[in-house]
């Protein structure tokens, strides 16, 4: 299976998905979307309202700031991939649980592998807190970390700033970085990638558990 393979296969799963309550109030699960080989994942919290009707991440008030911050940073939604920590939503937009976060990190970090982005830029304190545990988002926004294979980035979520008219300004000039700070994470990473030899060699194939 290829990379595109692999996340279809999870977007069937999490459709169908029963490892967490939350199955019993979803409309419409939320896996996310985005091409197999985005270099950046945009990692929310949960779907909203309009996420359960449609089925699609960020589609809501907090989605519509999140195409100008990333039209900002030159970057458009197809070139990105947007997904959220838990893939259903919390009965009256509620903070996800702690046993519904468990549930549901089988699904992003099989993602993640697939993807493989060179960036991941966490909106919230749920996502900033499986990357960063126990950082304070006042602190860390906006500062490139690597975290294993990748960088990480904490950023505000998009909803608290359009709530929270302080936070605006900050989410908006983090935004404006990620050129600079993409073209920092490919040459650390070009710099620290095997040899090309190493790469030319077949992944052993493993069994599919499917
Ligand atoms: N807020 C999130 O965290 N995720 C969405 O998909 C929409 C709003
Ligand atoms: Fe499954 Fe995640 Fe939905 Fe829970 S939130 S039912 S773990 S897909």
């Amino acid at each position: 299976m290829d990379s595109s393979d692999v996340l279809a296969q999870i977007d069937a799963e999490v459709s169908n998905c029963q490892a967490c309550a939350l199955y019993h109030s979803r409309k419409n699960a939320v896996p996310g979307e985005g091409p197999a080989k985005s270099e950046i994942m945009f990692i929310g919290e949960g779907p909203g309202f309009y996420e359960n009707e449609q089925g699609r991440p960020f589609v809501g008030a907090a989605g519509k700031f999140l195409d100008e911050l990333l039209a900002q940073a030159g970057l458009k939604r197809p070139e990105v991939w947007i997904g959220n920590v838990v893939k259903c939503r919390p009965p009256g937009n509620r903070d996800p649980l702690p046993e519904e976060l468990t549930a549901c990190d089988r699904y992003l970090e099989r993602q993640i592998a697939a993807i493989s982005p060179k960036i991941i830029i966490t909106l919230g304190r749920y996502s900033m807190g499986k990357f960063m545990p126990g950082a304070k988002i006042s602190a860390v926004h906006g500062q490139m970390r690597r975290v294993g294979d990748r960088f990480v980035i904490a950023m505000f979520h998009p909803a608290a700033a359009l709530h929270q008219a302080s936070l605006k300004p900050a989410i908006m000039k983090d935004f404006a970085q990620l050129p600079k700070l993409l073209e920092q994470a490919r040459s650390a990473l070009a710099k620290s990638a095997p040899a090309p030899s190493e790469e030319l060699q077949e992944e052993p194939k493993q069994l599919s558990l499917f």
